[in-house]
């Protein structure tokens, strides 16, 4: 039984197979660091981390790659903004609809001075960029906002936040893991501070390499999390200023570095709005053929525009995580089901606890395969036997 991948909100799969070519040419062929030599193969690896560095602000349109910082992820680039930037006296704004890449942190900042609020969203995970304004308080000193749901796929108004946040002076983080690769992005043009993105979902790159960008004058307050070694500046003892081996200690993921290389090159080509107009139609598709199944519910919105690629179904008369189980079991038919690391955006969705089946289509997904999900979901949410109550 060949399997169907909607799975692309956890990691999409599969690449483009530039990205594994790329990576292997670089163990096969180079295998050199950056930064530390000055033989040909270290020049060109260096130079493939600086045209990594000029497409993603090609893609994020932010007008300077030395403030594009190479990550591990996107965990990490999230708490290297919320631990470096946030001092215990701090008030930090964040929506409803965060996951724990967010919450973890911010909680044990929490536990050291520092308090948070939440934006309330509505039954759809939407929030009004209004009661982001009546949150503010004189003390608040950064916003931190999930772009896109990686639960209901709702995507907030990042442009409207960005204004607020820049008459109030306020540092404006937006956490583009579900809408990197699967949106247009404006960094400048929406005031941020800083994006941080993984390299493995919408980027369509390897795991382990994440991208965090940086507005100049955030960089500047911005304490590093993590020091040590740049391969620049070796007579100090103290990290460099410089950017970016200031937020870049010890040897980088050289072949994510080739393969996120290879993706992000791959994304220009094909170009975002194509890339979207397609997640649309297959998000659409999908959409579509779940509202005439009975026994459902779709937690989020319903309609395909405005939206990411993310369908979260909870079964009203059968166990969810058993759903599933047989979605895979029956079907090949893989997702993600549960609370998908984010219990704020469930609660919000009033899909706590019992979480949801979430189906993410990608670039790779054909209508057949969404057809062939949403047949098999139709089953399963009528099939007698399995029904709790039939
Ligand atoms: N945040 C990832 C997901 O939603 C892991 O599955």
């Amino acid at each position: 039984m060949p399997s169907i991948y909607l799975d692309n909100a956890a990691t999409s799969f599969p690449k483009p197979p530039a990205v594994a070519e790329a990576m292997l040419r670089y163990m096969q062929e180079n295998g050199a660091s950056v930064n530390r030599g000055v033989y040909a193969s270290a020049q060109e690896a260096g130079m493939t981390a600086l045209l990594l560095r000029e497409e993603l602000c090609r893609l994020f349109r932010h007008g300077d790659p030395a403030h594009c910082v190479l990550t591990s992820g996107n965990t990490m680039g999230l708490n290297m903004v919320l631990r470096g930037w946030l001092r215990p006296g701090d008030h930090c704004l964040v929506s409803a609809m965060e996951h724990n890449a967010v919450m973890r942190p911010l909680q044990a900042l929490a536990e050291n001075g520092v308090t948070f609020d939440r934006v309330p969203c509505d039954g759809q995970g939407r929030m009004d960029p209004e009661d982001l304004r009546r949150l503010i308080r004189p003390n608040t000193r950064l916003v931190l906002i999930a772009h896109g749901s990686n639960v209901g796929g709702g995507v907030q108004d990042a442009a409207a936040v960005g204004k607020i946040c820049r008459a109030y002076g306020i540092p404006f983080v937006l956490d583009a893991a579900q809408t990197a690769g699967h949106w247009e992005i404006d960094f400048d043009g929406w005031g941020l501070s800083a994006l941080s993105a993984p390299g493995h979902k919408g980027l369509m790159g390897p795991s382990g390499i994440g991208v965090l960008l940086l507005a100049p004058e955030f960089a500047r307050g911005l304490t590093p999390i993590v020091t040590g070694g740049t391969g620049s500046a070796s007579d100090l003892e103290v990290q460099p200023m410089y950017m970016p081996d200031r937020f870049e200690s010890g040897t980088p993921n050289l072949p994510g570095i080739y393969g996120l290389e290879a993706a992000a090159a791959f994304i220009l080509r094909t170009g975002v709005p194509v890339l979207q107009a397609h997640e649309t139609d297959m998000t659409g598709r999908l959409l579509d053929r779940l509202r005439e199944i009975p026994y459902i519910r779709i937690a989020g919105p319903r309609e395909r525009y405005s939206r990411v690629g993310v369908v979260s179904v909870d079964f009203q008369e059968a166990d969810n995580a058993e759903a599933a189980f047989r979605l895979e079991k029956a079907y090949g038919i893989l997702t993600r089901c549960g609370l998908h690391c984010a219990p704020a955006a469930h609660r919000t969705l009033g899909t706590f606890p019992q979480g949801t089946v979430r189906l993410s289509p990608g670039w790779f997904t054909t209508a057949a395969e969404v057809d062939a999900a949403a047949a098999a979901i139709a089953e399963i949410a009528c099939g007698k036997g399995f029904r709790k109550n039939s």
